[in-house]
Order: structure tokens, then C-alpha cells, then sequence
């Protein structure tokens, strides 16, 4: 038998013989105590014999003041202000000398509560005793009243206005037991029977069941919570938004790098090398390995050319673009480092047979060197969506961008003329959230550059239409998640994967 159920059996043994000779046990705490024996397998016991209706049962809570380590020193030395008091001379003392008695917390306290009390002086010159005695350290009398009386606080005699006192100084606090107050139930028995839980083949070949008494089905017991896996509601979001692309006809891009050389994430978006987001407060760049090994050599050459000097009827930046600059390694800063890979292999593609128009999408984590707040993380993920055709225009993107987040469930959207340096035009996408009542960021857009697009190598009259936004935005307006630490990160309750409801994202489309 494990331990556990012998002390059980124990308990329950001694409840039973017990309630034998007395009508009831008044409170189960007290009867621990008194049997020497643990008052949780008591409880445990009563719980178990209740459930098998041997006893009846009720609940009590039982509140006892107890007293606090501070308390504890005051009831064998006396109070502080007494104590303060007993060591002021006739004559009276400075406040110098009567403070070397003390250590300056207690003796903080002790002036307080004595000039309170009206004890004593604390003149300029001297500390000098108000009254010749205090016949009573009130303080103390009723802090050893309290430890000796093991008072239940029903039946303790201190008033409420001492009490409080007490509490305010933290001299006592409140412990709340819970208990149980008992009497037979129907199914009494002074030893509980043993019963069979389970019918066996040995009970059946040698016919033992037909003398057995057997346990009762518990109908209204709870089952054992099931274990199974759960999907963070990030992947949950993540699921809907790629089956919207997936019904929209996008495919999905490789996202399986975290580490990008800075060319693919800024150079090759036309990203000036001296723009502030290269910088290392924005961005985090890897030590080791500290660069790229290779990059398209030929495609190199062409994106150095056009932020130096132009080309395709651009002017360029110039500036003296630096290979190194290029070279360094970072965690990827915006999922269109993806894009840009793919439009070029997409270019590359060009060179062999003609051009099909093509629609992308990818969804995974990027990383910016950002202060974490509620709803700031160092890392985040992002969802980018991206057409490649013949002549498209800002009235595609727009028609796309309404046909996609209308999937989502906003379908009132404004658009804002934004920046980026890979875009142009590019329009900031807000989305009347009707639960907020207002319109709320929900993305960033744009047609990409021909300063991107033509050293790639794809057709002149070819357009790429994108958008960007987080994965986390939506996720937490629809789990109601106001703290993006609540989400992601180390200081997730793992309850939250168990126990978030089905969240559909969409059901709010006209
Ligand atoms: N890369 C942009 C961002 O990080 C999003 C974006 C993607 C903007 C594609 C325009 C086009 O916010």
C-alpha cells in the first residue's frame, strides 16, 4: 500500500471508530490534533467516507490570529515603545544617546509609538518621560494573550479596535483553516467494507463475484483532464491567413533563413546603405560568421550601379556603395529579404523561358533591435503577400489588398501615402476595427521600385504589387491579448495554449 493510503486508512479508521461512540465530530482540525494525526488525511478522509455516504459532512472555516515574527519578539521582550520608555533616566537623555539602544528600525517605531501614547517628551535638548510609569505594555499583554490562547476568533475577547491595531503594526495576521464538521452518514459502518473495482477472470473462473460486493460507478465524478497537443494561437492565426492565401491562389516562399546577408535584406531593395534602419540600434548583426560567403556576383555589380549612379531613368543615390556594407550577416529585419530572393530567382527564370505572372506569400519571424514593451517584442512575425505581373497598377494593389483583409474580416479600409525605400507609391493600410469603433494600422504597401526590379533582370513592363503586416496584431485583437509578453516569449502561461476558446478570423466579413 503507498504511503498515502495507509495514512488514509489510517484516518478514515479513526473517524469511523469516532463517530461509533460520539454523535459527531464537531470540527475535524481539532480532532486532528487531538488523534496526533495529520489534518489533511483527515480531510481526505472525511472527503472519501462522504463519498461513499458513510458520513455526512459539512464544511467550516476556522480563522486563528496568529502572531508575525515581529509579534513573536514583542511578546518576549516587550514592545519597542516600552522598552523605549524603560530607558529614558529620570533626568532624561539626548536623543543621540537613546537612539545607541536601538537599532534604527525598531527605534524609528518605538518613537512613534510612544510620543502616540503620550510617553514621552522629545523636547530639543532632551528625551524626557512624559508620565513617571506605564504600568502595562498593552502591546505586550495582548500579544501573549493572543499565543497563549490559541483563541479561535469567534471566541477571542481582544476588541475589534485592538485587533486592528495590531494588524495595521503586523504584529498578528489571520490564518483561515478549512475543516470539517461531521456525523454518520446512511451507509455507517464502523470499518468501511472492502469492495472489488474491478471484475476479474480469476473472480469469473472461480466464481468469487457472485460473493463480492462491488464499488458503485461514481457517475458524477470528473474525468481526467485529457492531454493532448495544443496549437499556439499564433499558429492558429498563422493557419487561417495561409489557407486566405492558399484560396487566393499564393504560393508559398521558402522562409527558412533567420540569418540574411544585408544585401538581400537592404541592398537589393534599393535600401541606401546609409539608411538609419542598417544601423545597430534597428537592426541585429551577426558576429560570427560575420559575413556572407557568396552573392550573384553579376547582380551584385548591377545593384551597386544603381544606388551609385542610376540607371533605368533613375538618378541613384549617389554615393559610394560599399561591398562589406553588403557582405555583413544580420538577422533577417522584414520577411521582404524573402521577396526580393524570390523576385530575382523569379528573374533568373526569365532568362529561359518567358515570363508567367506569379503570386507569393510567406509568413515567419524577422528580429529588429527594438526596446521590448507591451506591445514590442525583439522579434516578430510578419506576413507578406506579393503579385508579379505585366502592367499592374496602385488600383490592383488596393483591389487586392480590400479582396484580402475583407478574408480577414475588415472590410472598411483607408489608405495613407507612406514610405519605403523599396516602394513607390506606398500606401500605410488602415482597417475599421468595429469593436475599437476606429480605424487601426493593420499593414504597410506598395508597388516595388524599378531600381528593385529592373538589376534583377525581370521585363521592363513587369510591376510587383506587395503588402506586409504582423502576425501578432490580429492574433492578439482577436484573442484579446492587450500585452504582446501574454503571447510570445518566455512569460507565456502554458495555460493559455490549453484553455484559449476557437477564434475565427473572418466571421466579422459583410
Ligand atoms: N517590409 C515592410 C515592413 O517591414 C512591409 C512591406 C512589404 C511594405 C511589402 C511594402 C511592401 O513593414
Amino acid at each position: 500500500m503507498a504511503d498515502s493510503d495507509h495514512r488514509r486508512a489510517i484516518a478514515e479508521d479513526a473517524v469511523l471508530r469516532h463517530l461509533q461512540n460520539h454523535h459527531e465530530i464537531a470540527d475535524s482540525l481539532l480532532f486532528a490534533a487531538q488523534a496526533k494525526l495529520n489534518p489533511d488525511d483527515i480531510a481526505n478522509a472525511i472527503k472519501s467516507l462522504t463519498g461513499h455516504r458513510y458520513v455526512d459532512s459539512q464544511e467550516i472555516t476556522k480563522e486563528t490570529w496568529l502572531l508575525t515574527e515581529e509579534g513573536k519578539t514583542y511578546a518576549v521582550h516587550g514592545s519597542p515603545e516600552m522598552q523605549l520608555f524603560l530607558s529614558i533616566p529620570q533626568e532624561g537623555i539626548t536623543k543621540d544617546e537613546l537612539q545607541k539602544k536601538f537599532d534604527a528600525s525598531s527605534f524609528k517605531i518605538a518613537c512613534a509609538q510612544a510620543a502616540k501614547n503620550r510617553w514621552v517628551d522629545f523636547g530639543k535638548q532632551l528625551v524626557t518621560r512624559k508620565i513617571q510609569h506605564v504600568d502595562n505594555d498593552k502591546v505586550q499583554t495582548l500579544l501573549l494573550r493572543i499565543q497563549d490562547g490559541k483563541d479561535n476568533v469567534s471566541t477571542i475577547d481582544i476588541s475589534q479596535d485592538d485587533i486592528r491595531a495590531l494588524t495595521k503594526r503586523k504584529l498578528i495576521s489571520l490564518q483561515v483553516k478549512k475543516g470539517f464538521s461531521v456525523t454518520r452518514g446512511p451507509n455507517y459502518a464502523p470499518q468501511r467494507k472492502k469492495v472489488a473495482t474491478d471484475l476479474t477472470r480469476d473472480m469469473l473462473q472461480s466464481g468469487d463475484w457472485k460473493n463480492l460486493e462491488f464499488k458503485e460507478f461514481n457517475l458524477n465524478a470528473k474525468g481526467a483532464p485529457t492531454e493532448g497537443g495544443c496549437l499556439h494561437p499564433l499558429l492558429k492565426v498563422r493557419k487561417q491567413l495561409k489557407d486566405i492565401f492558399l484560396q487566393m491562389g499564393f504560393a508559398e516562399m521558402p522562409t527558412n533563413n533567420y540569418v540574411e546577408s544585408s544585401f538581400w535584406n537592404f541592398d537589393a531593395l534599393f535600401q541606401p546603405q546609409q539608411h538609419p534602419a542598417r544601423d545597430s540600434h534597428d537592426t541585429f548583426f551577426l558576429k560570427v560568421p560575420l559575413t556572407t560567403k557568396e552573392l550573384p556576383e553579376d547582380y551584385v555589380e548591377r545593384v551597386k550601379r544603381i544606388h551609385e549612379s542610376g540607371g533605368h531613368q533613375s538618378r541613384g543615390y549617389g554615393y559610394d556603395w560599399k561591398r562589406e556594407e553588403a557582405d555583413k550577416n544580420l538577422l533577417r529585419t522584414h520577411t521582404t529579404a524573402v521577396s526580393s530572393r524570390m523576385l530575382y530567382s523569379l528573374a533568373q527564370d526569365c532568362a529561359q523561358k518567358p515570363f508567367a505572372p506569379k503570386k507569393y506569400f510567406s509568413i515567419d519571424r524577422v528580429f529588429r533591435n527594438e526596446a521590448v514593451d507591451r506591445t514590442h517584442l525583439a522579434e516578430f512575425h510578419q506576413i507578406e503577400g506579393l503579385i508579379c505581373d505585366r502592367g499592374l497598377t496602385l488600383g490592383d494593389l488596393i483591389g487586392v489588398l480590400e479582396d484580402f483583409f475583407s478574408r480577414l474580416g475588415m472590410s472598411d479600409l483607408k489608405f495613407k501615402p507612406a514610405y519605403n525605400p523599396y516602394t513607390e507609391p506606398s500606401m500605410e493600410i488602415l482597417g475599421y476595427h468595429k469593436g475599437f469603433g476606429k480605424y487601426v494600422e493593420i499593414g504597410n504597401s506598395g508597388m516595388f521600385r524599378p531600381e528593385m526590379l529592373l538589376p534583377m533582370g525581370l521585363p521592363e513592363d513587369v510591376s510587383v504589387i506587395a503588402w506586409g503586416l504582423s502576425l501578432e496584431r490580429p492574433t492578439m485583437i482577436l484573442y484579446g491579448i492587450d500585452n504582446i509578453r501574454d503571447l510570445f516569449g518566455h512569460k507565456v502561461d502554458l495555460g493559455l495554449m490549453k484553455k484559449n476558446p476557437i477564434c475565427r478570423i473572418g466571421l466579422e466579413c459583410d
